[in-house]
């Protein structure tokens, strides 16, 4: 059985069979992304499933090369092109958006769908505006793909969009080369960008890492007032649980290119059932202790995606990978189970030791 994981108060299963249509705006059901290299077939997404509602805001968290900006391609349709584009990726599962099926679409569909129904704000504004073009012509033309209107329309959306997300002199601004920007401007001008057609589903994949602090926030909050107003679908993409503490709704937790824990907000934070989600709560920067004060980092480096550790992919780095676990032996691989409603964890440990490890060993020192 592959993992796979559903939200709210849907059943946990293997994957609907028979291409049922999904019932959720956005539904992932059983992704794998894999890239055939030298070295061995590349397993960067391995069986991922979840769903989103507009309006609601999905964030996943892990630790670099766990395979987040993959699925967020995966479900872009950009797999093939880019910084992605030297090995072409073998997909399968499916993936449904407002009813329809991206996985088996043709690609001129996946095309005219990124733009208008999705749009994606990357970590580095550099890599999706061209340096040679003013960022008003670049939204321009963003906005004429997929509206027939003439140039001095969309100039004026242009203004309005840069006006939105807080550049100030937005009719000026507008003719800036990229470069005349500073990073937290050049962020805007991309959310403005990707905010162009109204899209219904965002996906910001690290959205604020480049960005000071203070940045960040402002970043975030523009991100969570867009929303409102938009009514859209968000994936925040991040390593750091602190950026979607107060934006997300649900949190998936992602792991060697596995889901290992997935719930709402309130349940991966105060109820977090994966040693994994406890080390990336631990070492969550925090204003009142130092770097290196911080308690639980995740010590270790992350597993092989060519060669996934059998049974726990977390094993080696886990403090409690010899907490007795009755009869499971070490080669068994621990699958998504929900602990409480809507809430998933793999993790072999029974859930009387989860609960006391957090309740004793870890949640007081956070
Ligand atoms: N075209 C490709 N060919 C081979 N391997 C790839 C390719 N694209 C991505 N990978 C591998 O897939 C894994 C997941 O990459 P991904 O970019 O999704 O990680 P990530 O979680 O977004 O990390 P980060 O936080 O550093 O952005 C990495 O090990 C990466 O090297
Ligand atoms: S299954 Fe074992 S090794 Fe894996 S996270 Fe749970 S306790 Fe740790
Ligand atoms: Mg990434």
């Amino acid at each position: 059985m592959t993992e796979s994981h559903t939200t709210g108060t849907s059943a946990v299963g293997e994957p609907v069979a028979g291409r049922a249509p999904a019932r959720s705006f956005l539904e992932v059901r059983d992704l794998h992304v894999h890239f055939p290299t030298e070295d061995g077939l590349v397993k960067s997404v391995d069986g991922l499933s979840f769903q989103l509602e507009k309006g609601k805001t999905l964030g996943i968290v892990g630790e670099s090369g766990s395979g987040k900006s993959v699925t967020s391609l995966g479900i872009m349709g950009l797999h093939t092109v880019g910084q992605y584009g030297r090995q072409k990726a073998q997909l399968s599962g499916e993936i449904w958006l407002d009813g329809q099926e991206l996985l088996s679409a043709d690609a001129d569909s996946v095309r005219r769908l990124r733009g208008r129904e999705m749009a994606m704000i990357f970590q580095d504004p550099l890599s999706a505006l061209h340096p040679y073009f003013t960022i008003g012509s670049q939204i321009v033309e963003a906005y004429r793909v997929h509206h027939d209107v003439d140039k001095k329309t969309a100039r004026k959306r242009a203004v309005e969009l840069l006006d939105r997300v807080g550049i100030p002199q937005p009719d000026q601004r507008v003719n800036s080369y990229p470069h005349e920007f500073s990073g937290g401007m050049r962020q805007r001008a991309m959310i403005a960008m990707s905010l162009v057609n109204n899209p219904e589903l965002l996906i910001a994949d690290e959205p604020t890492t480049a960005l000071d602090v203070t940045v960040q926030a402002q970043i975030l909050d523009l991100i969570r007032d867009l929303q409102k107003e938009f009514g859209s679908a968000v994936i925040i993409i991040t390593h750091d649980l602190g950026v979607v503490a107060e934006l997300a709704d649900d949190i998936l937790v992602m792991y060697g290119g596995r889901c290992v824990e997935y719930g709402t907000a309130e349940q991966v934070f105060y109820e977090p059932q994966h040693p994994y989600t406890w080390g990336l709560l631990g070492s969550m920067p925090r204003i009142d202790r130092a770097q290196s004060e911080r308690l639980i980092p995740v010590k270790g480096s992350p597993p092989s995606l060519i060669n996934i550790p059998q049974g726990c992919a977390f094993n080696p780095r886990c403090p409690y990978a010899d907490v007795p676990k009755g009869n499971v032996t070490r080669t068994e691989r621990p699958e998504l189970r929900e602990v409480s409603e809507g809430h998933l964890s793999a993790c072999h440990m029974d859930r009387a030791d989860r609960d006391r490890i957090w309740n004793e060993e870890i949640a007081p020192k956070l």
